[in-house]
């Protein structure tokens, strides 16, 4: 199986709908390790419950990005992870992990990019009123949500109801990411 490591900032449900689509024996893949900005993230229960090693790092400890971003290589590199799997992790990649995984980087987005890149994606396509939104996989480059575009999925928004559509985002956002690795990483 290809080596993959997650990252995540959050609650993790894209992770744990990755790792339980390996379970099934859908995906060739093996989550090596999650990474998380955030040590008190859900996600990293998660992680736990599937007995999967997490490395947990706040970049406010570390004097630099770059810094932070080279002690992740170290661990990436240890556990021989070939790529990396963006799911809610809400940092930009730096031009450091950028070269050492050349084209190994792929983000889910919350949006039919272009459409709405960066923060509550959700929130900015409810308040612009469009009646069709989406979930976007693409590769990540130094931009924010701007890289090359692997696979969308529209999703119809749930007229003045945020969470309902945010649950039918999250929801596409699982089967997507799952078909799009698979395609990609076989
Ligand atoms: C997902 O909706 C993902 O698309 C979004 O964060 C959420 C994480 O949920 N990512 C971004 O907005 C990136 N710009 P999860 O932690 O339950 O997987």
């Amino acid at each position: 199986p290809t080596k993959i490591a997650v990252f995540a900032s959050g609650s993790g449900s894209n992770f744990q709908a990755i790792q339980e689509a390996i379970e099934r024996g859908e995906l060739n893949v093996k989550v090596e390790l999650v990474v998380t900005d955030k040590p008190g993230a859900f996600v990293v229960t998660r992680a736990e419950n599937f007995s999967i090693p997490v490395l947990a790092l706040s970049p406010k400890e570390f004097a630099t990005k770059a810094d932070y971003e080279t002690a992740i290589i170290e661990a990436l590199r240890k556990y021989d992870v070939e790529w990396i799997v963006l799911a809610g992790y809400m940092r930009l990649i730096s031009e450091v992990l950028l070269t050492a995984f050349p084209q190994r980087i792929v983000n889910i987005h919350p949006s039919l990019l272009p459409a709405f890149p960066g923060k509550d994606a959700i929130g900015q396509a409810m308040e612009h009123g469009v009646k069709i939104t989406g979930v976007t996989v693409h590769f990540v480059d130094e931009g924010m949500d701007t890289g090359p575009i692997i696979a969308q999925a529209a999703v119809s928004v749930v007229d003045g109801d945020r969470e309902a559509t945010e649950t039918a985002i999250h929801k596409e956002e699982h089967v997507l990411y799952t078909k799009a690795l698979q395609q990609l990483l076989k």
